[in-house]
């Protein structure tokens, strides 16, 4: 089977900064990838480039297979990449309901919008996926309201319940309490439940041991080393954190 992502040999410079260096890279059909590296590694560049908000200066990307030239962050969107940054995904004056249809309203037979439906819907998606049981949140409840932590909740089963096939998570604990992360933790497990693939990014390695399938360690640009997850305990991937930042390598 296909690879859902492959990055081919993608080399990426900005200026006299080479931040990507002939990159090998790949993503599972229902696969957790967590991506590892010390600040200035490449983590955010390579996701930008999946995210067609930056080209690459050389190098070829696939989805299911077949090569994309010119990826845009319309094309990557039509090919069912999102992404789930804290803060950013929602809107904040708007309520739950219309956070979780914007852009795909549902409409009835002559045009007016199915509000019933909508807001049952987000009944439905809240009590069932998001695990949202605070009585202070409803389909009306405004997004400002929410916590960091459910706002990527809602950010990420709503990616689920449309078309994303590839959920981009960069840094999503970052500011979180301890509470939120592990419900965030378990957001990403649903990512799998369901089927889809991700790719997460987090400086705590305790994290991206618990919920990825295999770790892909960057260094300065390059592909230092990668493992299976099941293959090498939480000790050991740390040691070889230590080793890399001292080393450049994870021999
Ligand atoms: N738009 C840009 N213009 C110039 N340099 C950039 C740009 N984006 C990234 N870089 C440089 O590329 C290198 C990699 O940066 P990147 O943001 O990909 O790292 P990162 O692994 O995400 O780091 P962090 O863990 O701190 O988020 C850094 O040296 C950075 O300064
Ligand atoms: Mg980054």
């Amino acid at each position: 089977m296909n690879y859902r992502l492959e990055l081919r040999k993608i080399s990426k410079s900005f200026g006299e900064v080479q931040s990507l260096r002939d990159i090998d890279f790949q993503v599972g059909q229902n696969e957790v990838v967590g991506l590892l590296g010390d600040n200035g590694a490449g983590k955010s560049t390579l996701i930008k480039i999946v995210t067609g908000y930056h080209q690459p200066d050389r190098g070829e990307i696939l989805f299911n297979g077949k090569r994309v030239e010119h990826l845009t962050v319309t094309k990557a969107r039509q090919l069912g990449v999102e992404t789930v940054y804290q803060e950013r995904a929602l809107a904040d004056q708007q309520t739950l309901w219309r956070n979780i249809f914007m852009g795909r309203e549902l409409s009835h037979r002559f045009g007016f919008l199915d509000l019933k439906t909508m807001k049952s819907e987000t009944n439905r998606l809240m009590l069932e996926s998001m695990g949202f049981t605070s009585a202070a949140v409803n389909p009306e409840s405004i997004i400002k309201t929410f916590s960091g932590g459910e706002k990527q909740g809602v950010a990420i089963v709503r990616a689920l319940h449309f078309r994303a096939d590839l959920i981009i998570l960069d840094e999503p604990t970052m500011g979180l309490s301890l509470q939120e992360t592990r419900k965030l933790l378990e957001f990403v497990r649903d990512i799998k439940g369901a089927g889809k693939s991700a790719i997460f990014i987090d400086h705590n390695v305790f994290h991206v041991h618990s919920v990825a399938d295999r770790v892909v360690v960057l260094d300065r640009g390059t592909v230092a080393g990668e493992f299976q997850t099941k293959d090498i305990t939480l000790d050991d991937l740390m040691e070889k954190m230590y080793r890399v930042a001292q080393t450049g390598s994870l021999e």
